[in-house]
């Protein structure tokens, strides 16, 4: 049984199938009759807020054939304290997969391990696979492929969407350049073991140079609101905005994960100038997230 719980522990084969896959989810949708999700339910335990993913993976499950169900944990007994454990077992016994969005990247792992069913991981503190793969089969559709690209990332190193963008370039041997202050920096060992071509440096500018994309998430991401203040204020420097794009190599991807924060990781114009790409970036969401469900059942 397979399950998509982080890029770390994802073969670059099935990367490669996956963004492939994507492109004839893409270019098929609305014109297919295949639906290798029929008959099945499928659950989304969601601890956090969400827009994009739950919205792309309710879209995506209907159209590739399955129904599904969205649980808010608050609203069912894991948010009064039921273990993961008997969620897991009681979940794995009624529907056929589960799309989960938590804090601790353990929670998805015991999950997987007690439910008997596909999961997949919606983001958790530590990783956020399905938009990393989303990024990547964008960036192969605006800029031909991953191989030779020169990806900078600005801002919270030390996030989950950083951290899944590590694992990715260790993957398939892009550079990654992470441009982020002391304190917002991805553990040096995680660096090591990823063993990619991954610069972690202070230095915004030097990163920026000649790269092919220049990326930025929120700076306060979910869970982390209490550091709010000291947050928008470490990470002052560390905006996209349209001086650091004129560093970057001509015709240069802007992309966000989104939601954005207008003037804090990217100021408004530099959003709506590249709001083609970035909205792109969402839309395909859905289509890679559709080439993962099918993957996983194959
Ligand atoms: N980028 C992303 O995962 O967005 P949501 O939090 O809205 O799902
Ligand atoms: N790093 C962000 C990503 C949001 C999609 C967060 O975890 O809130």
């Amino acid at each position: 049984m397979k399950h998509l719980l982080s890029i770390e522990k994802l073969a670059r084969t099935d990367i490669e199938t996956i963004l492939a896959d994507a492109a004839v989810m893409k270019r098929e949708r609305g014109h297919s009759s295949r639906r290798p999700l029929a008959g099945q339910i499928w659950a989304l335990v969601f601890a956090k807020s969400s827009t994009r993913t739950r919205v792309s993976f309710e879209v995506g499950l209907r159209e590739l054939g399955a129904d599904v169900l969205f649980l808010s944990a608050r609203e069912i007994q894991l948010g009064r304290g039921e273990p993961i454990k008997d969620t897991a077992r009681v979940l794995g016994r009624m529907v056929g997969g589960a799309v989960i969005r938590t804090f601790a990247q353990a929670e998805v792992e015991e999950f997987a391990h007690y439910a008997g069913i596909p999961i997949i991981n919606a983001l958790t503190d530590d990783e956020h696979p399905c938009q990393i793969l989303a990024d990547m089969f964008t960036i192969t559709e605006r800029a031909g492929g991953m191989d030779g690209k020169v990806v900078t990332f600005v801002g919270d190193g030390a996030c989950n969407v950083a951290a899944s963008w590590i694992w990715a370039a260790a993957k398939l041997g892009f550079e990654l350049r992470i441009a982020a202050p002391r304190g917002y920096q991805p553990a040096p060992e995680m660096i090591a073991r990823a063993a990619g071509r991954i610069v972690v440096t202070e230095d915004v500018q030097a990163a920026a140079r000649g790269a092919d994309v220049l990326y930025t998430d929120v700076w306060v991401s979910m869970g982390k609101e209490d550091e709010q203040e000291r947050r928008l204020s470490d990470l002052a420097g560390y905006q996209v905005n349209a001086g650091l794009v004129q560093l970057a190599g001509p015709g240069a991807l802007v992309m966000h994960c989104l939601p954005a924060y207008r003037g804090k990781e990217i100021d408004e114009a530099t959003l709506e100038a590249n709001a083609d790409t970035i909205f792109t970036q969402a839309e395909n969401r859905l289509h890679v997230q559709k080439a993962i469900l099918d993957w996983m059942v194959r």
